[in-house]
């Protein structure tokens, strides 16, 4: 394990919202809620927010959500608003949805006033297979190059063709690094979750070679099961790109810092979190069928909500005491056992991070991968 200090130190924290969350790529949302011209959306990412804003050519920005007279942010974080300009709701100068200053109330004219040096800071976005991702150091690299082997393992499921019909948002107590090396083993599937371990054998799969950026693995189901549900059926569609193996087993993948991307054989599920403080962590959790799913007239997407909603609480039961006994003055670092080889993966990207090394470096990578 890491040291307990990095799941409860507000100083590590902070260094990670800085160079983690804020220092690279981080999923701020979902396609899905920015279609239409206008629509906005603000987020936090690491230790700014970032206001997300689709133009008239349906080309989505991301910009530092502050106004660029006195600071206010332009959209709380977590709002969103349909608007064809962005406008402060401080001393409302106002901004077209690509970022440049249309009209700064009592500027007009000012002599040395030049408008145009006074557009939105924006930063690199990118739409990867319907998830948002926002480099908030600017210097991040290519996403695109850093995913290109998670590409192959997820173009099969089209997520960005599903459609999100269930969404829940979490609270947890718990240190986000702790959500994601549970997410990462089912070392503790026999003692959690007997929902689980009725579908899917705890013991089965293999972890993909490290890459760098994401970590992951898959398991199978079992014998006449489905998906993962209560009862292994599934009231949905098989998806429509999935051979055979896809069809008999589910693909979890963690993309640092925030992303676990479970991909099953009928839906795509995705927990997105964001890091209130050491031991706090929202964690928003969307399902996403395919439209013919949504077709049929049986269609309730319960079947897979109801399951996870009950195995994330028993994740999160799981990880909010593992908070409060690293909590411990007493605590130390414990040795992984050979199930948890991904949560071993996943720790050294994260102590390599510590030291400096970028993720998203492909010279870096390559340092991991060997
Ligand atoms: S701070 Fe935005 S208009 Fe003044
Ligand atoms: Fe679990």
């Amino acid at each position: 394990m890491l040291p307990p200090s990095a799941y409860k130190d507000p100083t590590v924290f902070s260094w990670e919202q800085r160079h983690f969350f804020g220092g690279g790529w981080t999923c701020v949302g979902f396609s899905a809620d920015l279609t239409s011209a206008g629509d906005q959306r603000a987020e936090s990412v690491g230790d700014g927010g970032v206001l997300l804003t689709r133009d008239e050519d349906r080309v989505l920005h991301a910009f530092a959500n502050f106004c660029r007279h006195r600071g206010h942010e332009l959209l709380p974080c977590g709002e969103s608003v349909q608007r064809q300009s962005i406008v402060c709701p401080y001393h409302s100068w106002t901004y077209s949805l690509d970022g440049g200053l249309k009209a700064a109330k009592g500027f007009k004219g000012a002599r040395g006033f030049d408008d145009t040096a006074w557009g939105l800071v924006e930063l690199p976005v990118i739409e990867w297979h319907g998830l948002i991702f926002v480099d908030g150091s600017g210097t991040a690299g290519s996403l695109t190059d850093a995913l290109a082997e998670l590409e192959e393992l997820v173009v099969p499921y089209e997520p960005e063709r599903l459609a999100i019909h269930g969404r829940h948002t979490y609270d947890a107590a718990s240190n986000w690094k702790i959500l994601t090396e549970n997410y990462h083993e089912c070392y503790h599937c026999p003692m959690i979750h007997p929902e689980l371990c009725k579908v899917s054998p705890p013991k089965s799969g293999e972890n993909y070679p490290v890459s760098g950026v994401w970590v992951g693995g898959w398991m199978d189901l079992r014998e006449g099961m489905e998906t993962m549900s209560l009862d292994g059926t599934s009231l949905g569609v098989p998806l429509r790109g999935l051979d055979e193996v896809g069809l008999r087993t589910v693909i979890y993948v963690n993309i640092f810092p925030n992303v676990l991307l479970s991909l099953h054989p009928d839906y795509v599920m995705t927990h997105r979190l964001t890091p209130l403080s050491a031991d706090r962590t929202i964690i928003e959790c969307t399902w996403a069928f395919a439209p013919e799913a949504l077709e049929r007239p049986d269609f309730d997407p319960g079947y897979a909500v109801e399951f996870w909603d009950i195995t994330n609480k028993q994740d999160w039961g799981a990880c909010e005491s593992v908070q409060r006994g690293l909590s411990s003055p007493h605590a130390v670092a414990g040795p992984l056992s050979p199930d948890e080889d991904a949560v071993y993966q996943y720790v050294t990207m994260v102590a390599r991070g510590y030291q400096g090394q970028s993720v998203w470096d492909p010279a870096a990578r390559i340092a991991v991968a060997g």
